[in-house]
């Protein structure tokens, strides 16, 4: 049995010990909002959060979690009130057909917890989830209408400096 943290809640999920962390999540918690794409490491479809940083499950033996908290696309929320960046990509109409963007969601919503005033350009140095649909313009609009805006930001926008 492998026991952790699932969004919030105690879970013991009895799995092999190597299973991806994707799986277990898919398969036997039941959770499909993480997405299965490249299975290697590369995509980021299916990206969750560990102890709070962005890791992509296909590539996490389910036994690396034991003891840990793993939040996932369905966790992001806080009960009904949408995480700011799912309201952002409701108001930019952000995804296209959709499929990489839990991933897109926990990867970039790890990055602002760690960098609240995150540039367009470290969006793009820092996010390396693969959207086939192209929709990067897009979510990088969606980012910065909830980044938090430092006062030289502000003071550079209103021609003070
Ligand atoms: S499915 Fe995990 S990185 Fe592509
Ligand atoms: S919205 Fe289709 S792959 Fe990103």
């Amino acid at each position: 049995m492998i026991d952790f943290t699932l969004n919030g809640e105690a879970v013991s999920l009895d799995v092999p010990p190597e299973m991806p962390l994707l799986w277990a999540l898919r398969e036997s918690a039941g959770l499909t909002g993480t997405k299965f794409s490249c299975g290697i490491g590369n995509c980021g479809a299916c990206t969750v959060h560990l102890d709070g940083a962005a890791v992509r499950s296909c590539s996490v033996p389910v036994a690396n979690v034991a003891g840990r908290a793993v939040i996932t696309i369905e966790g992001l929320a806080d009960g009904e009130a949408l995480h700011p960046l799912q309201q952002a990509w409701i108001d930019h109409q952000v995804p296209q057909c959709g499929y990489c963007q839990p991933g897109m969601l926990m990867a970039i919503s790890a990055l602002l917890e760690r960098r609240p005033d995150v540039t367009d350009e470290q969006v793009t140095e820092s996010i390396t989830n693969i959207c086939r649909c192209g929709t990067y313009e897009r979510i990088r609009s969606a980012v910065q209408s909830v980044v938090q805006k430092t006062d030289e930001d502000l003071d550079e926008e209103n021609g003070n400096v």
